[in-house]
């Protein structure tokens, strides 16, 4: 029997520090996530100075804790797999250097992951039988792409977003109606309570082009709808505002990736990044899916939002195909996906 393979995966591109230990690429022995949240909501949105101390205060501690869970050293491991873009570049900074620091102590591999690629990847922890060709969905605070996985580390960039992400989005129209941040978490729950039905807000096309998105529009209907109420003396109904502003944000998101799952003929679809832990917007996929008899799949909330075991899975695939990083690795904050 082969030897197992256990990669280190180090994530540090935004507000999360994060480090897990992962075997034979699928299996995770640890899943290590310190949040910032708490500090960041004091301010309304991620502050990348204080991100950026947050990481280097806590990633130590971080990645010892993985390890410990794990039940393995550092010498036990095979390579070390992190995030170097895109992100934050500060933040990615501190994991960079971490990482690279400790491939050079301990003679390891290193291997440069592409944040996106590591979303992608989170599909492949409970999901034993999925392997690519799929077409997958990317929605976080940052990105929102449609992606078709061809192989392991091979992509192709279908369809992105022209102005604001998904996620990106949801904070700011969760903000405008006073939930606070991160937005998207408040917007699922209290969007149980409104009628998605109530306000019909629009769903945006991007002319010429069938798979791009387009979210601008969607978050200045909003505040344009709260800023008319508040001019009419009219108290704005917040579940309301949020289910109806969740639905446009889903029906666009479904009806493009869709479209183009069903004219590429791939039989099987996954989501993945932060928004797709939105409990709407997976039950749309879920039965959009069955209808069309197309296996759906979406990883479990804790490995949709930014966690390390998905830069550890990734960061496997490219270690069997041989891809190493040198030294001189440095942080890309706009690291397009499928570039090196
Ligand atoms: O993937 P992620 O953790 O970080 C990025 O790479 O950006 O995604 C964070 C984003 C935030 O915009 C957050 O509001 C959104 O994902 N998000 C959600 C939900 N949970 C997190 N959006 C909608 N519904 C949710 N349940
Ligand atoms: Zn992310």
């Amino acid at each position: 029997m082969a030897e197992d393979i256990y990669i280190l995966g180090i994530e540090s591109s935004c507000d999360e520090t994060a480090a897990a230990v992962i075997r034979n690429g699928r299996e995770v022995l640890s899943n290590v996530i310190s949040s910032q949240i708490d500090l960041h909501t004091l301010y309304g949105g991620v502050v990348p100075e204080i991100a950026s101390r947050k990481h280097i205060e806590k990633i130590n501690q971080v990645v010892e804790t993985a390890l410990k869970e794990a039940g393995k050293s550092l010498e036990e491991m095979d390579g070390i797999a992190v995030t170097y873009g895109p992100g934050l570049v500060g933040a990615l900074l501190v994991g960079v250097s971490f990482a690279k620091a400790l491939a050079f102590a301990l003679n390891k591999p290193l291997i440069g992951v592409h944040h996106i690629e590591g979303h992608i990847s989170a599909n492949f922890i409970e999901h034993k039988e999925l392997e690519p060709p799929f077409a997958c969905l990317v929605v976080s605070g940052g990105h929102t792409h449609l992606v078709v996985v061809k192989d392991y580390g091979e992509y192709e960039i279908l369809g992105c977003t022209r102005d604001d992400a998904a996620g990106e989005a949801f904070d700011k129209v969760a903000r405008a109606i006073g939930l606070g941040y991160p937005g998207g978490p408040k917007i699922d729950k209290v969007s149980k309570e409104g009628n998605p039905d109530a306000i019909h807000f629009p769903r945006a096309k991007v002319e010429n082009s069938r798979y791009d998105f387009s979210f601008s529009g969607l978050k200045s209907a909003v505040l344009n709808y709260i800023n008319s109420c508040e001019m009419k003396g009219e108290v704005v109904n917040v579940p309301d505002v949020a289910a109806s502003f969740q639905k446009a944000v889903v029906d666009v998101l479904v009806e493009h990736a869709l479209a183009a799952v069903e004219e590429f003929g791939f039989r099987r679809f996954a989501i993945a990044g932060g928004v797709a832990s939105n409990s709407s917007l997976r039950k749309a996929f879920e039965e959009a899916c069955e209808k069309r008899d197309i296996e759906f799949y979406c990883p479990s909330p804790i490995f949709c939002t930014d966690n390390a075991a998905m830069i550890g899975v990734a960061g496997y695939y490219e270690y069997i195909k041989g891809m190493r990083s040198g030294y001189d690795l440095n942080a890309v904050p706009n690291l397009k996906l499928g570039e090196r």
